[in-house]
């Protein structure tokens, strides 16, 4: 039996949680905010897997590696596409309640699948009825070990990690800050991060504001290699009023057409699938169409689908769209890209194992490398669930580096080590004495690291944030522990786009527009260790 140190109540923190007490590990949970706030919540879409009949897990492989713009790891696609059809019968187990009709559960169609083979649950709150199930599967766990006079789960929330504690080179534990503003170490025999991503480093989001990265910041600390960090997801359609709540994808998949603010169809002339093409090539374009408009935000039209469809397949959108005055069955909603999932992080192999002996990933801080360049919609809710399950798997094996890191060599350092011209660095911004402000790192990211990059905007980037300091994280408070992750990540992200001297899948720089085939793979990175830091 291990000690298990689970951080993060997403879908991959609460299936680690619930798998690791199943198999009789003694496991310690810890969340940043409430046991069910998370980046699962949020999700809409829903979770895609080769369950139907006219499908299978060949059809779903070969989506994801074309998503995946040629960075994918192939063994790490067919694990998700082969295991995820068992793990979403796991979830049914658990309670989730997917949507059926008389001949069964119900399939969507999103964009760059090449069939219907996502599962949602409440028409677009699929997120929210797997997060709701899993907390209630783990909250059972942990009461039926408290009623047993056990310890076997024992559940804390609002406590943050701060960092990773590792000894002669394994990761033991972890120091953590409570809510109450103390901090204290835990120890563990297995750590598995399953954080989530970092939408918080953008200013537009469709991230919940506690996805500041602090695993990926953490193990990074911690010298763990990570890897693809340049590659961000900019969601097409994110609805452009206060709090950029998502318009799922899904939409376009019922036949929601985009329109410039000249009432235009603009995608038809982009690509033969139009608003179906892959999710970065609809981001480009709809960010290309709002500078040739002036910024202003292009439309979605749902008309067409009709108030009841509307209301009933996607209520969590219209009561978004209702909550900012608008009416989506009649007239057409302004929306613009915003930043939505990482597909790069912590580089783990197929069994959720980092570079460090004692460290899993599993979600969103993980880059498995069954994602490459682009995500294919719908596979994210997929990943957390087969790994998760994995990394569990995994926790009785005999350790082993996995051979993916034997030979990983650090190949681009952290931006502060960048060797930057002088006029650029004099160039650079300077906000409150040189200590980082959340909201200006949030704007020199989108700016520079966004949908649309460059050498010059990267650089400039580079310089400014080479210049900002962090609070001292002895005695930092969260907020100021989350704004320091987020300059460690923002230092990576620009340091990693400024080294990827192409343009693939998500990353995209003007200066070099075209994919070179000589760089189809992926960038690893590694922090000196810990100690020296
Ligand atoms: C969406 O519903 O469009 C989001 C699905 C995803 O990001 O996978």
């Amino acid at each position: 039996m291990a000690r298990v140190l689970v951080v993060g109540s997403g879908l991959a923190g609460l299936i680690a949680a619930v798998r690791a007490t199943d198999a009789g590990h003694r496991v310690t949970l810890v969340t940043k905010a409430a046991l069910s706030d998370s980046n699962t919540r949020y999700a809409q879409g829903g979770i895609a897997a080769a369950l139907f009949p006219d499908d299978s897990v060949d059809a779903h492989i070969l989506d994801t590696l074309r998503a995946g713009a040629g960075l994918c790891d192939p063994a790490a696609v067919q694990v998700l596409c082969e295991e995820g059809p068992a793990r979403v019968r796991d979830l049914i187990r658990f309670g989730v309640d997917f949507d059926r009709d008389e001949s069964g559960i119900t399939r969507g169609l999103e964009a760059a699948h090449s069939r219907s083979r996502v599962l949602h649950a409440g028409g677009d709150a699929t997120g929210a009825a797997i997060e709701t199930a899993l907390v209630a599967t783990v909250q059972e766990r942990a009461n039926r070990a408290h009623a047993l006079g056990g310890d076997q789960i024992s559940i804390h929330e609002h406590t943050m990690l701060v960092d990773l504690v590792v000894e002669r080179g394994r990761v033991t534990g972890a120091s953590l800050l409570s809510a109450d503003g103390t901090t204290h170490t835990v120890t563990a025999d297995a750590v598995i991060l399953a954080t989530g991503g970092a939408g918080a480093l953008y200013t537009h989001t469709t991230n919940p504001a506690i996805a500041t990265g602090d695993g990926v910041a953490a193990a990074w600390r911690a010298g763990a290699t990570v890897a693809d960090v340049e590659f961000y997801q900019f969601h097409p359609t994110a609805l452009a009023v206060p709090g950029t709540p998502l318009v799922s994808e899904a939409v376009r998949g019922e036949g929601a057409v985009l329109l410039s603010s000249a009432g235009d169809r603009f995608m038809t002339a982009i690509h033969p699938d139009a608003e179906l093409a892959p999710r970065d090539i609809v981001a480009r374009s709809i960010a290309a169409q709002m500078k040739a408009q002036g910024g202003a935000p292009v439309l979605l039209d749902a008309t067409g689908l009709g108030r009841e469809l509307l209301e009933s397949r996607f209520p969590t959108i219209t009561a978004a769209c209702r909550a900012a005055g608008l009416d989506w069955a009649v007239e057409p909603i302004p929306v613009a890209p915003a930043a939505h999932y990482w597909m790069g992080g912590v580089a783990t192999d197929i069994w959720g194992r980092t570079s460090l002996p004692g460290l899993y990933a599993v979600g969103e801080v993980a880059r498995t490398g069954a994602h490459g360049a682009n995500r294919l919609a719908s596979n994210s809710l997929l990943e957390a669930a087969v790994f998760a399950d994995r990394a569990v798997r995994a926790l009785g094996e005999p350790e082993q580096l996995p051979p993916l890191f034997e030979n990983a060599e650090a190949d681009y350092s952290c931006a502060t080590d960048l060797d930057i011209d002088e006029e650029i660095v004099a160039e650079r911004i300077i906000v409150d004495g040189g200590r980082v402000d959340r909201a200006a790192l949030q704007q020199l990211l989108w700016e520079a690291a966004g949908v649309h990059r460059s050498g010059a905007d990267l650089t400039r980037a580079a310089a400014t944030l080479a210049g900002w300091t962090a609070a001292d994280r002895g005695d930092a408070t969260v907020a100021e522990l989350e704004t320091g992750n987020l300059l460690d990540l923002g230092r990576l992200i620009v340091a990693a786009a400024l080294a990827r001297e192409e343009s693939r899948g998500a990353h995209h720089r003007a200066d070099f527009p075209q994919s070179r085939a000589e760089l189809a793979q992926p960038h690893f990175s590694r922090r000196q260790a810990w100690s020296a830091r």
